[in-house]
């Protein structure tokens, strides 16, 4: 029985000694370092993989995902008994927090028309707002959202979030489920989008979602590229239905050369960096969980296959 990790190789080195202190009873083999026997892993670790790749491992029976997200990974290619495990990890969340932060007050303060203007070489006025002026909206309010309005409370946006059941967060106006998704949207200056990419929200950050929000709000979508219609956002740029966005993730990344969003005026662009698995800190949740399972409890993370996060 062993566990197999699947991914960079300095993270490897980190795992790999953590296992070795805190879970010396199970080996910790690294895919294109060790020689590796597919039917002894039973568990394997991974960011994503090519579909072909999860076939050689015939018992495998926990994949866990390096990073928050799992719609990276192969998992149609997963026979269904196997169980998914998402990575919950102070440092993804202070992470996203921080980018989150980081997002809502330069589009609050208007940065995209600020660096135009300068790059233009004008000296361009024009009126700005307090944070209490612009309603900030969180769709998803799992460990990231939560984290999320936790650091923007302070600076006084009013908040507000969206998920599919109800929350009840103190100092956030909650809604939920489809019902709920049209008032959300009604009065949100700020969207902030961290869902998890699955059948019932693909495509969720549409022309249909940007023409409920007021006029010249912004979006920020942190969540995955697979979210947003990229040309439906172009055009509520366009028109001035939305003032401005800031997007960590695309769908493909990269992005191809020459594509209307790395020159749009409006648009932010970072290449999916708003919240990173943390070597060290990952490695501990990681053994932390191996051990979990090794003493049959339930696991931190473990993904409902059925709902698909
Ligand atoms: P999580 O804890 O599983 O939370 C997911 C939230 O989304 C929950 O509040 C859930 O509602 C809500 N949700 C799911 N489906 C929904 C639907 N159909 N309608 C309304 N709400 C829905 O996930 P997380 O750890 O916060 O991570 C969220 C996502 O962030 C990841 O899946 C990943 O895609 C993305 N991410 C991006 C980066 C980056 O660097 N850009 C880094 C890490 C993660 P309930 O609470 O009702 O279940
Ligand atoms: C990054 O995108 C993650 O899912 O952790």
């Amino acid at each position: 029985m062993t566990f197999l990790y699947h991914g960079l190789e300095a993270r490897g080195a980190v795992w790999a000694d953590i296992f070795a202190a805190r879970v010396p009873q199970l080996p910790f083999w690294r895919w294109g370092i060790d020689p590796v026997d597919p039917a002894a892993v039973r568990y394997l670790a991974a960011w994503n993989a090519p579909a072909d790749f999860i076939a050689h491992f015939p018992n495998l029976e926990v994949l866990f995902s390096v990073g928050a997200g799992i719609d990276q990974l192969p998992l149609a290619a997963l026979p269904p008994q196997v169980r998914v495990v998402r990575m919950v990890e102070q440092g993804i969340i202070t992470g996203m927090a921080e980018y989150v932060a980081m997002a809502c007050l330069a589009l609050h303060r208007d940065l995209p028309f600020f660096i135009t203007e300068q790059r233009a070489g004008r000296w361009t006025y024009r009126h700005t707002r307090l944070a209490a002026e612009s309603r900030v909206g969180v769709m998803g309010l799992g460990e990231l959202g939560k984290a999320a309005l936790a650091m923007l409370a302070p600076l006084g946006f009013p908040l507000s979030g969206w998920s599919r059941s109800a929350h009840h967060i103190e100092g956030v106006t909650c809604f939920s489920g489809a019902g709920g998704l049209g008032a959300f949207l009604a009065q949100v200056d700020i969207l902030i989008c961290l869902l998890p990419l699955t059948p019932e929200t693909r495509g969720i950050l549409c022309r249909e979602t940007f023409a409920m929000m007021p006029r010249g709000s912004a979006l920020v979508n942190a969540g995955r590229g697979g979210h947003l219609v990229a040309e439906d956002l172009i055009a509520a740029l366009d028109s001035g239905q939305l003032r401005a966005a800031m997007l960590d993730v695309t769908d493909p990344e990269p992005l191809p050369e020459g594509h209307a969003i790395y020159h749009h005026p409006a648009v932010f662009l970072t290449p999916h960096v708003a919240a990173e698995t943390r070597h060290g800190s990952a490695g501990e949740v990681l053994a932390d969980n191996v051990l979990r399972l090794l003493a049959g409890e339930p696991l931190l993370g473990e993904v409902d296959r059925t709902r698909g996060y």
